[in-house]
């Protein structure tokens, strides 16, 4: 049994020693909490796909806490650099091509031959992966197809008998995924909006960042897949007028139960988003939630990913 422990020197150094031994520790980043392992461990790699139940196609993000790392690691050119620079440490994922041949490697990146990147925008997360001295791989700490978790307590309630430890970094600021972007080709592919927009990339880019929907079926990638962040209660989105029953959650002038942001701003909607879906969860009398329109400008775009895959029925 695992327990939930407070960020301070000596618990980081517990947790670096858990990492370095074959552990798993949940620790807080800025977007959802990870599930994290050593890259090099093969076993512990593993164990995260067993503890998510978590298929093993669907590949895991590195997390690094110096850009130099890269070069070790995976193909690099001015473009990945200047990416870097500008959103890193941040909530940009980068798809690279693979250069390291090691085999536990191979089982972190499902065998592709990508491997994906990033540097988390928290203290905690960076002074674990300082410590371990050595880059975590982590999904978000929930079970697979489960709604993420943005606190410590979320992780605990969901994963708590199969980590080892859980850091505490309080709630995370972003609230939603990393925005996922493939850098291996000519142009650039988005392939999870998340919590950079898509309009800061192509302004720092001067050009167009395309989208791709990805293959249900065969989901190489993100949460591609049709159902995912799911609540258990049903769920319909973009609702002007709930039903009576329905437990309604709001947005800007639309109020309802919960309001994801009164003053319809996206990053604090995001940022809720995952919790209130949890509260809904646990409120909806009736079994069924509805949810109002949300722009999808901005952090709009994932959250409205989000909430749509949410909604899917099998
Ligand atoms: O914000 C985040 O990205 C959080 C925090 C913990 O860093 N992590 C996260 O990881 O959301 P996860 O595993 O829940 O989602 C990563 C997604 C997966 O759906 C996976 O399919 C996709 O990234 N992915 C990973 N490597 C990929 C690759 N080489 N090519 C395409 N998709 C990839
Ligand atoms: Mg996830």
């Amino acid at each position: 049994m695992s327990g939930i422990y407070e960020y301070n020197a000596e618990n980081i150094k517990k947790a670096a020693a858990t990492i370095n031994n074959g552990g798993l520790v949940a620790f807080p980043t800025e977007t959802v909490y990870g599930l994290g392992a050593n890259v090099y461990d093969a076993k512990a790699v593993s164990n995260i796909f067993a503890a998510k139940q978590r298929p093993h196609f669907d590949p895991l993000i590195s997390h690094i806490a110096e850009v130099d790392f890269l070069r070790e690691y995976a193909a690099t050119d001015e473009r990945v650099f200047a990416l870097a620079k500008r959103f890193w440490p941040g909530p940009l994922t980068f798809v690279l091509r693979r250069i390291e041949e090691n085999p536990s490697i191979d089982l972190a990146c499902s065998g592709l031959r990508t491997l994906t990147v990033r540097m988390p925008n928290h203290p905690v997360a960076l002074d674990l992966i300082r410590a371990s001295g050595v880059p975590i791989v982590a999904p978000s700490a929930n079970k697979y197809q489960s709604i993420s978790p943005t606190t410590a307590q979320h992780v605990a309630d969901g994963l708590g008998d199969k980590v080892d430890m859980i850091l505490d970094g309080g709630a995370c600021k972003v609230g939603v995924e990393s925005t996922i972007i493939d850098l291996t080709g000519k142009q650039i592919i988005m392939l999870r909006a998340g919590g950079t927009a898509k309009e800061d990339i192509e302004e720092f880019l001067g050009e167009k960042v395309l989208i791709s929907e990805g293959n249900p079926d065969l989901p190489t990638a993100p949460g591609q897949l049709l159902r995912h962040y799911a609540p258990k209660n049903l769920l319909r989105i973009n609702v002007d007028i709930p039903e009576t029953d329905e437990y309604f959650i709001g947005f800007g002038k639309v109020n309802g139960n919960l309001n994801l942001s009164p003053s319809g701003d996206l990053s604090e909607a995001a940022s809720n988003l995952f919790a209130y879906l949890r509260l809904a969860d646990k409120n909806a009398v009736s079994g069924k939630i509805a949810i109002a329109p949300i722009p999808t400008t901005g952090l709009g775009l994932a959250i409205n990913d989000r909430i749509k895959r949410a909604s899917y029925k099998k």
